[in-house]
């Protein structure tokens, strides 16, 4: 029965040394130590056994037991380790790896340009209203009371699509749109794409961009006109910044002004770039809006007055950036639109 015993006991730490899963190592348990195992069956045995050899091969008997399930139990242990192990590695997450990064744009020059001037306005109880490219005639011109003759109606200043319909050559028309829809008290800005057949230079591009203002209502003067424009350009460019109003025509306004800011290049003194005047020309126009303009809307002359003006976005991006060219605003090169 020793001989058995020993037997037992070699042959299953020689097989727990080749299990390699759980299952297989609780097979060997079951065969060895289980109700029916080899080693239970034995041990059943031990009253066979003479007084004498009992307490010994008892003895024996409860060793070998205890041996076989402390080596049970640490291939167990091993097993579970390396399994752990192997789970770890498999379902490892390398957040060192290197990703292709995606690079982050930003807003051209000219929409944020745009988006500042419109919350400006928003911010002095404006409202933002679109218009469309295609245009009529009627909004783009008759209705803004140009003259029949106006230059600015010739076929080599305007792209027509028919008699009727243009590329809108400025946003004016776009009060039109808003008068005749909303009607009066009315305080409203608009900006967007404009047409002209130019050719293309440092200063002149046949698309160009212009944002357009309106107010209509009771006891509208001069005096608000100019506050609004001055509150605008000081807060856009800083308190240092002057204006000058120059006289000057617009079919739709009576009377109505350009309007110039200091020269960003010299600060006023007179440089090369302002032709030793000291002043930007041409930042806007504006005016008291024409009392025939408020007539063709359905607006009563008689009880409203108010005042337009209309500048262009992309000479204000290249005042504020200190661009020279307006080409480079439509380039789309890379290195040029990083800066902003
Ligand atoms: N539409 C004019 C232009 O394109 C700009 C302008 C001038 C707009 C005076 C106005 C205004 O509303 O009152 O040159």
């Amino acid at each position: 029965m020793k001989e058995k015993l020993l037997d037992i006991k070699n042959r299953v730490i020689k097989d727990l040394k080749s299990v390699s899963d759980v299952k297989k190592l609780d097979d060997i348990r079951v065969s060895c130590l289980g109700k029916k195992g080899e080693l239970t069956l034995v041990l059943r045995e031990m009253g066979k056994l003479s007084k004498e050899d009992r307490p010994i091969i008892g003895a024996l008997a409860n060793d070998i037991r205890k041996e076989i399930e402390e080596a049970i139990q640490k291939c167990k242990e091993e097993l579970e380790t390396e399994i752990l192990k192997k789970n770890l590695e498999n379902e490892k997450l390398d957040i060192t790896i290197n990703m292709e990064k995606s690079i982050l744009g930003h807003r051209h020059p000219l929409i944020q340009t745009k988006e500042e001037l419109e919350d400006l306005f928003i911010k002095m109880g404006f409202r933002v209203i679109d218009g469309p490219e295609v245009e009529s005639v009627a909004n783009n011109f008759d209705l803004l009371n140009a003259p029949k003759n106006h230059p600015s109606r010739d076929l080599s200043d305007t792209f027509y699509i028919d008699d009727k319909t243009l590329l809108r050559t400025q946003t004016s028309p776009v009060q039109i749109r808003a008068m005749k829809e909303y009607g009066a008290p009315l305080r409203m800005v608009c900006s967007g794409r404009v047409f002209r057949s130019d050719e293309v230079d440092a200063t002149h591009s046949p698309m160009f961009h212009q944002l357009e203002g309106l107010i209509v209502d009771e006891n509208i003067s001069m005096a608000n006109l100019f506050e609004t424009l001055n509150v605008f350009v000081k807060t856009l460019f800083g308190d240092e910044m002057k204006t000058r109003f120059r006289p000057h025509y617009f079919p739709f306004t009576e009377p109505s002004a350009e309007v110039d800011v200091t020269c960003t290049s010299c600060g006023g003194s007179g440089c090369s770039s302002c032709n030793q005047t000291g002043w930007s020309m041409e930042l806007l126009g504006c005016g008291m809006v024409h009392p025939n303009v408020l007539k063709n809307c359905g607006i009563d002359p008689e009880k409203y007055s108010g005042f337009a003006f209309g500048m262009g976005i992309d000479r204000i991006a290249m005042v504020k950036y200190k661009i020279n060219d307006i080409r480079m605003l439509f380039d789309n090169d890379s290195r040029f639109l990083n800066q902003f």
